[in-house]
This record gives C-alpha cells, sequence and structure tokens, in this order.
C-alpha cells in the first residue's frame, strides 16, 4: 500500500532524525565530562592557590586577552578543534601536554562539541 509505504518512509526519517539528535547530546554530554575530569583544575571557576584571584588557566587567558574574551574556555565562541588539538597536544606555557591515551582526538571533539553547545554569542 502506497499510504502505508510513505507512512513507514515517514517514521523512519523521524527515528534517524532522534537518534542523530541523541547522538549530539551524548558527545556533549561525554565532553563536559572530559572536560571536568581533566581540563577544570586549571580552567574552572573558582579562587586559584595562593590568594590567586582564578584558577591557573582561567587567569591566564583573562590577562592574555586583557578581558577581549571571557576567561573560561566554554563560554568562548572562538574556540575550535584545531587550537584545542594544538594546546592539548602540545602543551602551551605552563598547560601540560596530554598523550592519546590519556584525551583522545574523539575525546576533544566532543569537548568542542559541548563548548559550541554552550559558547556565548
Ligand atoms: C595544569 C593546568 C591546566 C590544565 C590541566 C589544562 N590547561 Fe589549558 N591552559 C592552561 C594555561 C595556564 C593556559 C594559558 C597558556 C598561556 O599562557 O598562553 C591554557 C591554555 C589553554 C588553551 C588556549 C587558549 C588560548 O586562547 O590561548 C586551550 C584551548 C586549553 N588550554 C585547553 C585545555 C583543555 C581542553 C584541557 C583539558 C584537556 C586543558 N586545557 C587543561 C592550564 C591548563
Amino acid at each position: 500500500m502506497r499510504i502505508g509505504r510513505i507512512t513507514s518512509i515517514l517514521f523512519l526519517s523521524v527515528w534517524f532524525n532522534q537518534m542523530a539528535w541523541g547522538q549530539d547530546d551524548n558527545r556533549i554530554a561525554h565532553g563536559k565530562r572530559v572536560f571536568e575530569r581533566y581540563c577544570t583544575l586549571c580552567h574552572g571557576e573558582g579562587l586559584g592557590a595562593d590568594g590567586a584571584p582564578m584558577l591557573p588557566g582561567t587567569h591566564a587567558i583573562y590577562i592574555k586577552y586583557r578581558g577581549e574574551v571571557p576567561p573560561l574556555l566554554q563560554h568562548r565562541s572562538d574556540v575550535n578543534i584545531e587550537l584545542v588539538k594544538t594546546v592539548v597536544r602540545n602543551g602551551l606555557a605552563s598547560m601540560p601536554p596530554f598523550r592519546q591515551t590519556e584525551v583522545t582526538d574523539s575525546d576533544l571533539e566532543a569537548i568542542v562539541a559541548w563548548f559550541d553547545s554552550v559558547a556565548d554569542e
């Protein structure tokens, strides 16, 4: 039956769409988890050690850009996968590098997906 076929095609496309959305949600949640585990100790909110006004990563970015971009990475809309991969694989100033065995490329892509989902415009 023609109607039956169209209905099932519609049903399937809605279903595939929802699967894709679900995967995005999982990726974003995974990115947030990885970031919280490996990055927020330096890039989170709150006071730094020894009376520093911010945590070291947050503070370094605040000083480096003189307040032109938000100091929290997830609030920036200019942080893309190329920057994250370069900095995370090589380290930058006092930020240590991370190996693939600690944080994979796909973890980094998930982190950027999370940034994109919460970044200020
Ligand atoms: C030990 C502290 C520390 C940890 C852990 C850390 N960072 Fe950093 N990060 C820094 C510091 C400090 C800077 C600023 C470096 C500089 O002076 O340019 C920085 C800079 C960056 C930058 C560059 C921002 C810019 O615009 O220059 C990115 C991107 C970044 N970190 C991502 C991450 C990610 C993702 C993680 C977790 C996988 C992470 N960092 C973990 C301390 C840290």
